[in-house]
């Protein structure tokens, strides 16, 4: 995906964009702006879909959804955004012949549309129905970097159709519905952390998520009152989760979970490794070591927070990024330059987040070392050879919901 700019300038933030997209393909007002953001993980990575635990955060970077019932009366769902040429409409009856989308398959429609047309197909499916609308889509949540800017597409969407089409569904049921358009629509097989960080994300906490029963909690990070900053390091390299990488890493840990016995991964404990081990091939072993370990991670992190404080973390953060690039194997070269850069210059923590093979590593750090880190990791990529990074920080923001 691009971002283009027909729908207005370059620096239109995303509500206006939206908005002034909206008006221009359709003649009227939307009846709402709806948003939702996208997040950073703060820990535990592949644990979401091994029935474990994460730690991510919303971050102020948003996608906002300009909708309105359709003046028209047909039954059809009408899809424009800042970033493709050309809107997508189709009728709310035909969205059951365009999915599921097979398994390695790509969608019936353009890409980009499969993320809102399968959220309203979702809905469908738990018979939510409603009437026709028109759906003009903006976003400063950069593409492809694993901030989850799908998520938060299909959070934008699933909130005003919720509203629109009166389906009453709390924030959790919207987080599935934004899942199964992901798996089923577009044909990604993810876990459900990025639907849930960006559908109940609270200013200044993380949202600890058990993924079994989606139970959360919201856990304070107290960041700016311990004088820290948390810098995402874009390394814009693109990750792509419906292809290849992911679905192994996937199939890994099914095949490690069904060799202990168990229903997943989660109920795996580190004093089970030495078995596993014996029992397993070398790299399923690797890939389940990650996956135990990185839970028992969270849960160290999420007990450091409330009895240290957030400087205390770093250690934890370090160790993940090292599971993952040695035992689970999804980092690159990029992702590791950018991590230890960034140590070397004194951040307290830095690991790559999100599903790898690209995409963003954060690092926490001194708010006065924030200029610092960030140019000795621009010098790094350069000294590398790799085109620049994109460095901003993030603060952990509202989930998604109804702004106009
Ligand atoms: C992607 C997926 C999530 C999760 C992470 C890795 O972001 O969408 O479900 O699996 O990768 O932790």
């Amino acid at each position: 995906m691009t971002t283009a700019t027909e729908a207005g300038t370059a620096e239109a933030t995303a509500p206006e964009a939206a908005r002034t997209l909206f008006t221009a393909l359709t003649g009227r007002e939307p009846d709402g702006l709806w948003s939702a953001p996208g997040r950073v993980n703060l820990i535990g990575e592949h644990t979401d879909y091994n029935d474990g635990f994460v730690l991510p955060f919303a971050i102020p970077q948003r996608t906002v959804a300009a909708v309105g019932i359709r003046a028209d009366d047909r039954s059809r769902v009408f899809v424009a955004s800042t970033f493709a040429d050309e809107p997508v409409e189709v009728a709310l009856d035909e969205l059951q012949e365009l999915f599921p989308t097979a398994a390695g398959a790509e969608p019936g429609v353009a890409e980009w549309a499969a993320y809102p047309l399968g959220v309203a197909w979702a809905l469908g499916q738990d018979g939510v129905r409603g009437p026709g609308v028109d759906i003009a889509i903006a976003s400063d949540v950069p593409v492809g970097a694993g901030l989850s800017s799908s998520a938060a597409i299909e959070g934008a969407t699933a909130s005003a159709l919720n509203d629109l089409w009166s389906a009453g569904l709390d924030r959790t049921a919207l987080a599935r519905i934004g899942r199964r358009a992901e798996n089923e629509a577009v044909g990604a097989p993810t876990g459900i952390m990025d639907q849930m960080a960006s559908m109940l994300g609270e200013p200044d906490a993380a949202i600890f998520l058990d993924c079994r029963s989606l139970e959360t909690r919201l856990v304070p990070l107290g960041m700016a009152e311990a004088g820290l900053a948390l810098l995402v390091m874009d390394t814009r390299v693109k990750h792509a989760h419906s292809t290849g990488g992911y679905g192994e890493r996937r199939a890994s840990c099914e095949r490690g979970a069904s060799i202990m016995g168990v229903p997943a991964l989660r109920d795996l404990s580190v004093d089970d490794l030495p078995r596993a081990q014996e029992l397993m091939d070398d790299v399923t072993f690797r890939r389940v070591r990650h996956v135990v370990t990185e839970n028992q991670r969270v849960l160290d992190t999420v007990e450091v927070l409330r009895t240290r404080g957030a400087r205390a973390i770093g250690d934890l953060l370090v160790a993940s990024h090292a599971s993952m690039r040695d035992d689970f194997e999804i980092s690159v070269p990029e992702l590791d330059t950018a991590v230890d850069a960034a140590l070397a210059a004194g951040a307290l923590g830095a690991r790559m987040t999100g599903g790898g093979f690209g995409g963003a590593a954060i690092a926490l750090v001194e708010q006065d070392a924030v200029q610092s880190v960030s140019d000795a990791v621009t010098a790094a990529f350069a000294d590398a050879g790799f085109a620049a990074p994109t460095l901003f920080t993030v603060t952990p923001s509202a989930g998604a919901g109804r702004d106009a």
